[in-house]
C-alpha cells in the first residue's frame, strides 16, 4: 500500500481559511487528482476555495507547473523556423484564428495552434474548420511537424497527453461554477500553451459581456498573470485586451464563420476582423523576429489565401468545396426607425448555441450550418422592417428558444451609440 504525502482535507482547509498552499501541497494534489486518489468532490471544494480566496503569484506558477508535469510536453526546436501562437480567452464570432494562422505563416513562421472544441456560448475553432468538407482535426505529432516545416500553419486537436490534469479539472470547473476565476483560468490556459512548446505567444484577452472578464481591470489582471507565467517559463509572451461586448464580424456559427474568414483572406470582410487579425499578426511576427511586416498587403495580394489553401489541404480539406448551408432561416426585423444601440455578444452567442451551433456537453454533436448572420451592426442606422439578423438552423423548432435570448440583446434607439473601441490595451 502506498502512503500519500498529504491529506486532501488539510489542503482544502488551508485554502478555505485564506492560507498559502505550499509547492509540495500543490504538486501532490494535482498529481493525486490525476491519478484518481483525490476525488471530484474534494477537488471541487478546493476549486471553490481558490475561487473565493485566490492564489498568489508563486502558487499560480506552481499550480501551472504541476499541470504541465501531469503530461507530456512538445518541442518545436527541431524546426528550421521560429514558432509563434495565439490564444483567445474566447468570444462570440471569434474566428480570428482562421485568417491569422495562414497570414502569419505566409512570412515563413510556424504557427502550431492546438485548439479545443466549443463549450457553452463561444464556438470552438475545430468545430468551425470541420465545416470544411474533408478537413480533419486529428494530426499525429510526426505529421504536425511535417506540415509546420512545409506549409507552416496547423490547427489541430490538442492531444490527450498535454496537461491531462487540466482536462479533468476544466470539466469539473465547468459543472461547479468555478470557471471564471483568474488564477484558475490563467493556469489552465498557460499550462497547455507552455506544454505545447511554442517559443512565443500572443494572448487575446477578451473583455465585455460576452467574455469571462466583464471589466477592463479584471481583464488586465488576467492578462498580466498569463504574461508573467509565460515569461517566467521562457515563452516570449504578450497580450492584447480586446472588446467582446458585441460579436466580432458579421457571422456567428461554424460554416458561416468559415465563409467570413475566407472573405477576409480574399482581401475583403468586416473591418473589425481585419483590424484585429492584422494587430495580432504584427505582434506575433514581432515576437518571431519579423518587425514592420505589411500584413494588410499580405491579405490583399493573395499570399495569406495561398497559405490558407495549403493549410486546409494538408489536413484533408477541400478549400474550394461548397460549405454547408442551413435548410431553415428566420429574419429578425427592425421594429422601428433608429440606430442599433445594442447587439449584445452574450445574448447572440447563447442564441447561436440554441440554434445548434454549440454544444451543452462535450460529447454532443454540433450543427455545422447553424448560426446568426448580422445585417445591421452596432451603431448602424435602420428603418422599420429592415432585416437586422438572419438565424440559421437545421431544426426549426429551435427558433423560439433562440429568439428568447436574441431579443434581449438587440435594441434600437434614437441616437447612435459611442463608437466601439476594439483594442483597449497591450500588456507586455
Ligand atoms: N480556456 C481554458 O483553456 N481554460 C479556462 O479556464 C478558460 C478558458
Amino acid at each position: 500500500m502506498t502512503t500519500e504525502s498529504f491529506d486532501a482535507v488539510d489542503v482544502i482547509r488551508t485554502k478555505r481559511d485564506g492560507g498559502e498552499l505550499s509547492s509540495e501541497q500543490i504538486n501532490w494534489i494535482i498529481d493525486a487528482y490525476t491519478r484518481g486518489i483525490v476525488g471530484d468532490e474534494q477537488m471541487a471544494a478546493l476549486n471553490m476555495a481558490i475561487f473565493l480566496r485566490g492564489m498568489n503569484r508563486s502558487e499560480i506558477a506552481q499550480w501551472t507547473q504541476a499541470m504541465i508535469d501531469s503530461g507530456e510536453t512538445m518541442s518545436f526546436a527541431s524546426l528550421s523556423k521560429p514558432t509563434t501562437d495565439k490564444h483567445s480567452t474566447g468570444g462570440v464570432g471569434d474566428k480570428i484564428t482562421l485568417p491569422l494562422g495562414p497570414l502569419v505563416s505566409s512570412y515563413g513562421v510556424a504557427v502550431p495552434q492546438l485548439s479545443g472544441r466549443g463549450l457553452g456560448h463561444t464556438g470552438g475553432t475545430l468545430d468551425k474548420l470541420e465545416a470544411i468538407p474533408g478537413w480533419m482535426a486529428d494530426v499525429s505529432n510526426e505529421r504536425l511537424m511535417e506540415i509546420l516545416e512545409d506549409s507552416g500553419a496547423v490547427v489541430a486537436a490538442a492531444g490527450a497527453g498535454l496537461a491531462p490534469a487540466d482536462k479533468k479539472l476544466y470539466a469539473l470547473r465547468d459543472i461547479t461554477s468555478t470557471v471564471d476565476s483568474i488564477p484558475l483560468i490563467a493556469s489552465s490556459i498557460m499550462s497547455k500553451k507552455i506544454a505545447e512548446g511554442t517559443s512565443s505567444l500572443v494572448l487575446d484577452v477578451k473583455v465585455g459581456s460576452g467574455a469571462f472578464m466583464k471589466d477592463l481591470d479584471s481583464a488586465r489582471e488576467l492578462a498580466r498573470t498569463m504574461v508573467d507565467l509565460g515569461t517566467d517559463a521562457g515563452v516570449n509572451t504578450r497580450a492584447l485586451l480586446t472588446d467582446m461586448n458585441t460579436p466580432l464580424g458579421r457571422c456567428i456559427g461554424n460554416s458561416l464563420e468559415v465563409r467570413e474568414s475566407v472573405e477576409v483572406l480574399a482581401g475583403g470582410g468586416p473591418a473589425d476582423i481585419i483590424e484585429l487579425t492584422c494587430e495580432l499578426a504584427r505582434n506575433m511576427l514581432e515576437l518571431a523576429g519579423i518587425p514592420d511586416a505589411d500584413v494588410e498587403e499580405a491579405l490583399k495580394d493573395g499570399r495569406a489565401m495561398d497559405s490558407w489553401k495549403k493549410m486546409i489541404r494538408a489536413q484533408g480539406g477541400d478549400p474550394d468545396a461548397p460549405l454547408p448551408v442551413a435548410p431553415h432561416t428566420h429574419d429578425v426585423l427592425a421594429e422601428r426607425d433608429g440606430y442599433v444601440t445594442e447587439l449584445e455578444a452574450l445574448a447572440l452567442g447563447v442564441g447561436s448555441w440554441r440554434l445548434g451551433a454549440g454544444r451543452a456537453r462535450k460529447e454532443d454533436p454540433v450543427q455545422l450550418s447553424a448560426g446568426i448572420e448580422i445585417h445591421a451592426g452596432l451603431g448602424e442606422k435602420v428603418t422599420k422592417g429592415q432585416k437586422i439578423l438572419t438565424l440559421h438552423t437545421e431544426t426549426p423548432e429551435r427558433f423560439e428558444r433562440a429568439l428568447e435570448s436574441i431579443n434581449h440583446g438587440v435594441s434600437i434607439g434614437d441616437e447612435a451609440p459611442a463608437p466601439r473601441t476594439l483594442i483597449h490595451d497591450r500588456i507586455i
